[in-house]
């Protein structure tokens, strides 16, 4: 069966670097609270040059030479952003353009954190329909660019940044051990909608608005969906916690990625952070760690990952994938 297996993978960051220490002359907040709350010590803040299409753009090209491919090589761009550089064209467009592309195509995904699982699976169902072979995901975010600077329960856990990755149609024997995702599970329920939310849009108001979120709350149900829908990944492929070599969740709040790998039974060893140096980044926050463990010798070929997220809407979801 054809299965869609990660090729290459790449990054791109802003240049600045704020530390915790900085918001303590913007807001009521100290270094203290925000590390141990939310593991977090650092983000990187995007400069007006630098946006979501120039980040994705860049993250694209490290995915590429990563890969050993060029933009030819490429018939799908899938971007999943929620910090668009406009309203439309979708951003993904711009890349491809930015990418000197004149074929294939590309569109935007919208599923706030949980985009870049969203866009695994779009890509999977693509690549394993035949609608396309190689397709690049790429998960950017400028989310300095929402955030209500004088809000301190906000403004302190996001960072801006992009990851990508290359996957790419390879025809494999149909079993567990299998190269590429071997299953992913989404979901949503908008029932939760003003728990975490932009208070502007084009339809809305006519602004672009600023983040929203009653922290508590997204908290109390992140634990229980993050692990039913891992449970569902462990379930439709019979491997269990025991069986991960790496746990890459969305990096949100290190409490949040502690108590579900706890819950699930998955040992610490195993899971990646990198919300320390981060912040939440939203749709680029599993390519950013994934990439991260690739680059410093931990996550090797073969490697069983789960990705996982959960995010505004609520949007929810995981994807086992060997890698
Ligand atoms: N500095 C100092 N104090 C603060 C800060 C701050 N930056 N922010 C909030 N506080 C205060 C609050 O006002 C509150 O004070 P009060 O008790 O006087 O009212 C106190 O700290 C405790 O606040 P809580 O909200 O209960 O703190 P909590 O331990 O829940 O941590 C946090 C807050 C970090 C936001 C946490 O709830 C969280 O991580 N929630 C989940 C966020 C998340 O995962 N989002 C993921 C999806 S993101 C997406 O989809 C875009």
């Amino acid at each position: 069966m054809i299965r869609s297996i990660v090729r290459g993978v790449g990054t791109a960051l802003p240049r600045r670097i704020m530390k915790n220490a900085e918001f303590e002359t913007l807001v009521d907040t100290t270094d203290e609270w925000i590390v141990q709350r939310t593991g977090i010590r650092q983000r990187h803040v995007a400069a007006e040059d630098e946006t979501t299409a120039s980040l994705g753009e860049a993250a694209a090209r490290a995915a590429l030479a990563n890969a050993g491919l060029t933009p030819a090589d490429i018939d799908m761009i899938v971007l999943a952003t929620s910090t668009p550089n406009n309203t439309f064209p979708a951003t993904a467009v711009e890349i491809q353009e930015r990418l000197g592309m004149r074929h294939g195509f590309a569109f935007d995904m919208q599923a706030v954190c949980s985009g870049f699982v969203y866009a695994v699976t779009a890509a999977d169902s693509h690549i394993r329909s035949g609608l396309a072979r190689r397709v690049l995901v790429i998960g950017a975010e400028t989310f300095s660019r929402i955030l209500d600077w004088s809000d301190r329960t906000t403004c302190v856990l996001f960072g801006d940044g992009a990851g990508a990755v290359v996957m790419e149609a390879q025809e494999q024997p149909g079993l567990n051990t299998d190269r590429g995702v071997l299953t992913s599970h989404l979901r949503s329920d908008g029932r939760h909608k003003s728990k975490l939310y932009v208070d502007g849009g084009p339809s809305s108001t006519q602004t672009t608005g600023h983040l929203r979120m009653e922290g508590r709350e997204v908290f109390k149900h992140a634990v229980g969906m993050i692990t039913d829908v891992i449970r569902d990944a462990f379930a439709a492929t019979g491997y269990t916690a025991d069986d991960l070599d790496w746990f890459v969740p969305h990096q949100a709040n290190r409490r949040i990625i502690d108590a579900s790998a706890h819950k699930l039974g998955i040992d610490p060893a195993k899971v990646i952070i990198t919300v320390d140096r981060h912040g939440n980044t939203s749709a680029a926050s599993i390519p950013l760690a994934l990439c991260a463990a690739i680059a410093d010798g931990r996550i090797k070929r073969g490697d069983l990952v789960m990705l996982e997220a959960m995010g505004g809407g609520f949007t929810w979801g995981a994807a086992l994938v060997r890698m």
